[in-house]
């Protein structure tokens, strides 16, 4: 029997540690991440098959945006908590609830930092002051909602016994969550036990609520220190999938959760997910986002479990054991099995998809089995990977404003690369545009530039296959910078020279948007002649 088929039946009350996941509020905090709302509710619904214990779906004071995406994920999601996160001013509190009230279960997440530093320089305040403020932001909290967390931020760079009176504080209250932030990721595991273990001599009442671990990945220990939180005592992890988030990131989710469920018989915890659908978590948080996973990520990199020594492919061909401590099939990593072929019909591609989790129907099932279809002129065997990347690949195009319609290029190692291409407009009228570039697609792209009349700096670009053999699926990545803001766009197609054009695209369409909506925003926050919208913490 493998791990994954021991699921958590047995893992009950205090040895099941709870997963609280924070992709699209730190993880979305990570510079060219710009998902709108629909990519947001895709991404929390697979969460929510993954089995997380809580979303937290955004920072809603910061942009009507924010605000729309959590209140849709709140209305849309069933099985986890879903969370918002406020400091601690009123306002900020109340765009929360407002974004959340509607969820099956709602938390509020209030935070105020208790270290010096950022007393002094950023809040420019006293600890007085903070420890009023927490009371006020618990106290109204706990008026709209049951379940509140608090965040002393910077905690392991404050004075234990301050955070330990605020954190008091915060469950008199009514706190039931208190989660202390590695914010600038500085602690290691040794430190952040001590830290916690004299939090618990501090404050006996921490021992009737939840501890959380919120821990960053500034010197590469943010999985090494969740893990001691949890050895400590605590009973949720706060993670990213892919371990995505501001600066280095946070606490990477599917290494958490397999450390856990690994090693399960020498600590005795483990969470409640359903680990096989991580492979497919990080696979869709990597399109959305444009962050891609590096191919020796432990868990779902692409060699994660690849063994390359004759040595090493000897032994597991004899016992898997010999060098494999997981099995592939217990993180979703064995899913790319022959699906369908050319005669397959519109049921087993419903079929199909369902299984994948993609419940795809009336146009949109005739756009994607049309997808299908081209695809499967090109290529023997279409894979559930494949599917999976042209139904996201379709996704994105409903959602975004521009999108190639067309495109035709002329190179040789004889001729100067030229490109056309026809990109359709928001207004439904399709600009055209042409240019020549160093290659065909540097032509393509200062082709799109022309038909959107925008400039841009290419900021990345990266190419890998779907799968493998020569007629593979090619997924392109684009990162670039237009009116001052960094966005990312993906195309998938088994011709690279398109695929980087949709990418494009799609990249110029996000950065676009992400401008716009910025300029709407300042409008408003000028009209309320107040400043609304804070920059994340
Ligand atoms: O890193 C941090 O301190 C945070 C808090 C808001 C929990 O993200
Ligand atoms: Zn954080």
């Amino acid at each position: 029997m493998s791990a994954a088929e021991t699921t958590t039946k047995t893992v009950a009350g205090h040895d099941r540690v709870q997963i609280f996941d924070t992709t699209l509020r730190d993880g979305e905090q990570s510079p060219g991440i710009s998902l709108n709302t629909q990519e947001k509710v895709e991404i929390a619904t697979q969460l929510a098959r993954l089995g997380v214990d809580v979303i937290e779906a955004g920072f809603p004071i910061t942009s009507p945006g924010d605000f729309e995406a959590v209140q849709a994920i709140s209305r849309s999601v069933s099985g986890p908590v879903i969370c918002g996160l406020a400091r601690t001013q009123k306002g900020d509190i109340d765009a929360a609830w407002g974004a959340v009230k509607d969820a099956e279960r709602p938390r509020i997440h209030t935070f105020i930092s208790t270290s010096d530093i950022h007393i002094e320089h950023q809040l420019r305040t006293d600890r007085e002051d903070v420890k009023g403020q927490a009371r006020a932001a618990v106290a109204h909290a706990r008026e709209l909602c049951e379940d509140i967390e608090f965040s002393p931020m910077d905690a392991t760079r404050a004075d234990v016994e301050f955070t330990a009176e605020v954190c008091a504080i915060a469950i008199a209250e009514g706190a039931g969550v208190i989660n202390i932030p590695d914010t600038v990721g500085y602690t290691t595991p040794a430190e952040y036990t001590a830290y916690l273990e004299r939090l618990y001599e501090l404050i006996p009442e921490l021992h009737d609520v939840r501890l959380s671990v919120h821990c960053h990945d500034d010197l590469g220990l943010a999985v090494a220190n969740s893990f001691a939180g949890v050895l400590a005592g605590a009973r949720q992890v706060e993670c990213a999938v892919n371990g995505i988030g501001e600066r280095a990131g946070n606490c990477s989710l599917e290494e958490i959760v397999m450390l856990l469920r690994t090693r399960r018989s020498d600590h005795g915890l483990d969470t409640t997910l359903n680990t096989t659908e991580l492979a497919r978590t990080s696979r869709m948080v990597s399109r959305f986002t444009g962050y891609s996973v590096q191919p020796n990520k432990a868990i779902v990199g692409r060699n994660a479990f690849a063994h390359e020594s004759g040595i090493h492919q000897d032994g597991v061909l004899k016992e898997r054991t010999t060098f494999e401590i997981m099995d592939a099939r217990d993180v979703g990593l064995d899913s790319n099995q022959i699906v369908l072929g050319k005669h397959s019909g519109r049921h087993a591609l419903k079929d199909a998809l369902e299984q994948l989790g993609f419940v795809v129907e009336g146009q949109a099932l005739n756009q994607a089995f049309k997808s299908f279809k081209e695809l499967a002129d090109k290529k023997k065997q279409v894979t559930s990977l494949d599917l999976e990347a042209i139904v996201s690949d379709e996704m994105r195009e409903a959602s975004k404003k521009y999108e190639l319609a067309w495109f035709d290029v002329e190179a040789g190692t004889r001729r100067e690369p030229v490109a056309k291409v026809g990109v359709s407009t928001p207004d439904g009228g399709e600009s055209v545009g042409e240019g020549g570039g160093d290659g065909p697609i540097d032509a393509v792209f200062s082709a799109i530039q022309a038909a959107v009349d925008t400039d841009c700096e290419l900021n990345r670009f990266e190419v890998s296959a779907i799968g493998e053999g020569d007629d593979a699926l090619g997924e392109v990545t684009v990162m670039l910078r237009a009116h001052g803001r960094l966005a990312t766009g993906q195309g998938v197609s088994t011709d690279i020279i398109e695929a980087s054009a949709r990418a494009y695209v799609r990249a110029l369409s996000n950065a676009l948007e992400g401008a716009a909506i910025r300029e709407a925003e300042a409008v408003v926050a000028d009209a309320a002649s107040a400043s609304p919208f804070p920059p994340g913490p």
